[in-house]
């Protein structure tokens, strides 16, 4: 039987979120290793350095142990290939994310064939999360403890 290999689950995680959480941990169930890949996206700007960032994730998944978070700058097709990667994670909250990623899953196939995108459904109860909304949230006052874990919110908390 071929094994399910390595999968990158490239993102901002800016901030991780329990949505960014519950497909991580799905991921995890079917591959064999997941890479949490810090990536650049040019049209956002930066809320959390990507080095806090990826200390928080490292806080927030102990449980899980097939698992490692690394920042990368580049182009995400070149590095799942260097990493022999078989699969970009993805997940899919709504039907206003599809324009987005499939455009970007047809942007990488071309640039990666070999690389499959695979999109994971968002578990309903996370369905309305997105890191813009709890920075929203946040910077006006508001309660995120039911959209962040523990160590993301007192990272929020302390700015
Ligand atoms: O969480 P996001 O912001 O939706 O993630 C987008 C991200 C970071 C995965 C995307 O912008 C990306 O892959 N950036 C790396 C540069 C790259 O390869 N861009 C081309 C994507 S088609």
């Amino acid at each position: 039987m071929k094994k399910a290999g390595i999968a990158l689950y490239p993102g901002s995680f800016d901030p991780f979120t329990f949505g960014h959480l519950d497909i991580l941990e799905r991921a995890c169930r079917i591959f064999d290793h997941v890479q949490v890949t810090i990536a650049r996206n040019s049209e956002k700007s930066g809320f959390f350095p990507n080095a806090r960032r990826r200390e928080l994730i490292l806080e927030c998944t102990q449980h899980l142990d097939n698992m490692s978070v690394e920042v990368f700058d580049g182009l995400l097709a070149d590095y799942a290939r260097s990493m022999e990667a078989v699969a970009l994670v993805r997940g899919l909250r709504q039907v206003s994310d599809f324009d987005y990623e499939f455009r970007m899953a047809f942007a990488n196939r071309r640039l990666a064939p070999e690389v499959e995108t695979v999109f994971f459904m968002t578990s309903e109860r996370h369905a309305l999360i997105s890191a813009s909304i709890v920075r929203e949230i946040h910077g006006h006052g508001g309660d995120i403890s039911s959209f962040v874990p523990k160590p993301v919110l007192q990272a929020l908390s302390s700015t």
